[in-house]
């Protein structure tokens, strides 16, 4: 097992991406913290580790919310006795709107939740880390930070600045034991926030879902969309010593839509 004794944070842990990774990391061996708003998500994902003989706890929490991420830690901690992986994962997409059309309330709000709750909570995980000279922060950000999707420009910004952050963090971190990446994902059309971004998109352009879609998957070398379960695949060899000498990294696990 990859991650025997390992204690994970997977922020947005109560479906789509963040449920596949918790589910994956309690798989080889990590106890899993699951946070999101939802409690009834989170507690179903805990369940469904705990199900297979494996250790998780679900605890509610908003990340754009200091008090909570604090609270979010602090509680972790007390539970599995300390936080070896963060995984920076909780998000939404926000408005799907031209720049001009996004108030400052709603482009905030974005930033809040992707960039600055990923700082929060680096920020809270880190001494811990240090202390114990080892650890590894894990960023999901997206292919939207590498690319120009138009409507999305809030989304975009927060999803770059947290690449911004992953070099930073690492820089300062690499010689504390510390490894700090990032996955840039392409289109996961199995996830809530890709589904509802899918309908927005599809009526605005007066196209139909699956013209929508396929119009997108078209320009993927692939041709199709990435599941969940391959971006945890990624995640957890980002996560374990596999990936042992890898730090301030952007993975691109997309299908092949952006190269650098
Ligand atoms: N799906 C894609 O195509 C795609 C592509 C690239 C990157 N990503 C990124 O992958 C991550 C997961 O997205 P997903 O596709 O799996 O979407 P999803 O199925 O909608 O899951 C999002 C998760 O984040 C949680 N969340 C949202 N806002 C939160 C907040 N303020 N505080 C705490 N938790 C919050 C949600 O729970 P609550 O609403 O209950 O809080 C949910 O558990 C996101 O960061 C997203 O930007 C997704």
């Amino acid at each position: 097992m990859l991650l025997t004794e390992k204690v994970a944070v997977i922020t947005g842990g109560g479906r789509g991406i963040g449920r596949a990774m918790a589910l994956k990391f309690a798989r080889e061996g990590a106890a899993v913290v699951v946070a999101a708003r939802t409690k009834s998500e989170i507690e179903a994902v805990a369940e469904e580790v705990r199900k297979t003989g494996g250790r998780a706890a679900a605890i509610p929490a908003d990340v754009a919310d200091e008090k909570q991420c604090e609270r979010l830690i602090a509680e972790a901690a007390s539970k599995f006795g300390r936080v070896d992986i963060l995984v920076n994962n909780a998000g939404e997409y926000g408005p799907v709107k031209p720049v001009e059309e996004i108030s400052p309330a709603e482009w905030d709000r974005v930033i809040a939740v992707h960039l600055r709750g990923a700082y929060l909570l680096t920020r809270l995980v880190l001494p811990g880390m240090y202390a114990r000279g080892s650890g590894v922060i894990l960023n999901i950000s997206s292919l939207s930070a590498k690319s120009a999707f138009g409507w999305g420009s809030p989304y975009a910004a927060a999803k770059a600045g947290m690449l911004g952050l992953t070099r930073v963090a690492a820089a300062e971190a690499a010689r504390k034991g510390v490894r700090v990446n990032a996955i840039c994902p392409g289109p996961v059309t199995e996830t809530k926030m890709s589904k509802d971004l899918g309908q927005t998109l599809a009526e605005r352009l007066g196209v139909s879902k699956e013209e929508q879609l396929q119009g997108f998957l078209n320009t993927i070398l692939q041709g199709r969309g990435q599941t969940a379960n391959e971006i945890a695949a990624a995640a957890l060899f980002l996560c374990s010593e596999q990936s042992s000498a890898i730090t301030g990294q952007a993975l691109n696990v997309d299908g092949g839509a952006a190269f650098y």
